[in-house]
């Protein structure tokens, strides 16, 4: 027990669509084949939400089976944070268009942008909400419908990406549990190799937008692979050093999925062979949504006390690192 508010994920909800895309599906479309896209990126299929629904949609569903598991009452939630890149509309927010779904009457509610690193910003956000005393029950979102900004001509973007969405919730507790350290970085050097030219305030969407295809994601692969490794590991070994963290004190490392390699590479250079979590196979990259996807997956096998090292990376360049100890046993029911 201490004195200071600590910040903790007491419950997590999680939803991806139906429809999935499988690498065969994929090499119909464009010049690839599903042993490239297994041996380069380690994903075997990818959901996708088809038609005219937006992020909201599968951020709903994932906040309704949150209080449905946690037995919350969406009256007592006072704030959503929404952590993506792709929100229905560039405004309203998703996150107000999730809280109305919910029934989060009495929340305040906004969007947070740190493309696949956004559900660490948005975690530690919700954290410092917490431990100011002022807010006890939160709820913090991570997802993306990577595949409305996804080009089908470009061979080497469109096997990355797919659709998903997390949500956890955050409460108080005077226990040594929760978010324990953050470690979030940014180097603007990185905005050429990722990112979306057209539809912004620089490029508005015009004709010659859309002819250029300048609505989708652009991507350096190799330049962002390397950067990806490099500050992903570099954040998670420095988090756990600050903390006096030995590898075996580490229970889980819970990495962005955007490639298996880069998550090898970075679990090589922390040390750490097995307790990985891994679901790229499925889902692909969905950006916000792969860190909570993965929590919601494996929460059946967390227990009360666990070390996890949360790390992603993603356009800006944005990265970080949470260490963070886990606050229950098993799978909320
Ligand atoms: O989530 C945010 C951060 N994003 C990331 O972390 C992604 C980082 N990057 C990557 O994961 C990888 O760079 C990619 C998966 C995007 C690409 O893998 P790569 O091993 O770096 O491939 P490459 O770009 O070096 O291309 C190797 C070869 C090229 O052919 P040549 O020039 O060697 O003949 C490409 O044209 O593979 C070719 N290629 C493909 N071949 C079949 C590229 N995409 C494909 C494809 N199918 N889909």
């Amino acid at each position: 027990m201490t004195n200071t508010i600590n910040a903790i994920i007491t419950g997590i909800g999680g939803y991806v669509p139906e429809d999935i895309v499988t690498n065969e599906d994929i090499s119909k479309i464009v010049d690839t084949s599903d042993e490239w896209i297994i041996s380069r990126v380690g994903i075997k299929e990818r959901r996708i939400l088809k038609g005219e629904l937006g992020l909201s949609y599968m951020g709903t569903k994932a906040v309704e089976q949150l209080f449905e598991k946690t037995k919350t009452n969406p009256e007592d939630v006072e704030a959503v944070i929404c952590a993506t890149t792709t929100p229905d509309y560039f405004f309203p927010t998703a996150a107000s268009m999730i809280a109305y779904n919910t029934g989060c009457k009495n929340a305040l509610t906004f969007d947070s942008q740190a493309a696949c690193t956004g559900f660490l910003y948005a975690l530690e956000t919700g954290a410092n909400y917490i431990r100011s005393g002022r807010y006890s029950k939160i709820v913090v979102l991570g997802g993306d419908k990577m595949t409305s900004i996804t080009d089908y001509t470009d061979r080497t973007t469109c096997p990355l990406f797919g659709d998903g969405c997390g949500a956890v919730l955050m409460e108080a507790t005077h226990e040594e549990l929760g978010i324990m350290d953050t470690l979030l970085r940014t180097d603007g050097t990185g905005l050429s190799h990722l990112f979306m030219k057209g539809g912004g305030s620089a490029y508005p969407s015009t004709h010659e937008t859309v002819d250029k295809r300048m609505h989708y994601v652009y991507q350096d692969g190799q330049y962002v692979f390397k950067h990806a490794v490099t500050y992903m590991a570099d954040a998670s070994i420095e988090i756990v050093k600050r903390n006096h963290l030995t590898k075996d004190d580490i229970d889980w490392i819970v990495p962005h999925q955007a490639n298996l390699r880069i998550i090898e590479a970075v679990a090589k250079r922390l040390d750490v062979k097995e307790k990985v979590m891994i679901n790229i196979q499925k889902y692909g990259n969905t950006s916000a949504g792969t860190i909570p996807l993965c929590l919601w997956e494996y929460e059946g096998k967390l227990k009360k006390g666990d070390t996890l090292i949360l790390t992603a990376f993603g356009a800006g360049f944005t990265w970080g690192a949470i260490y963070l100890k886990w606050a229950y046993d098993g799978k909320k029911a």
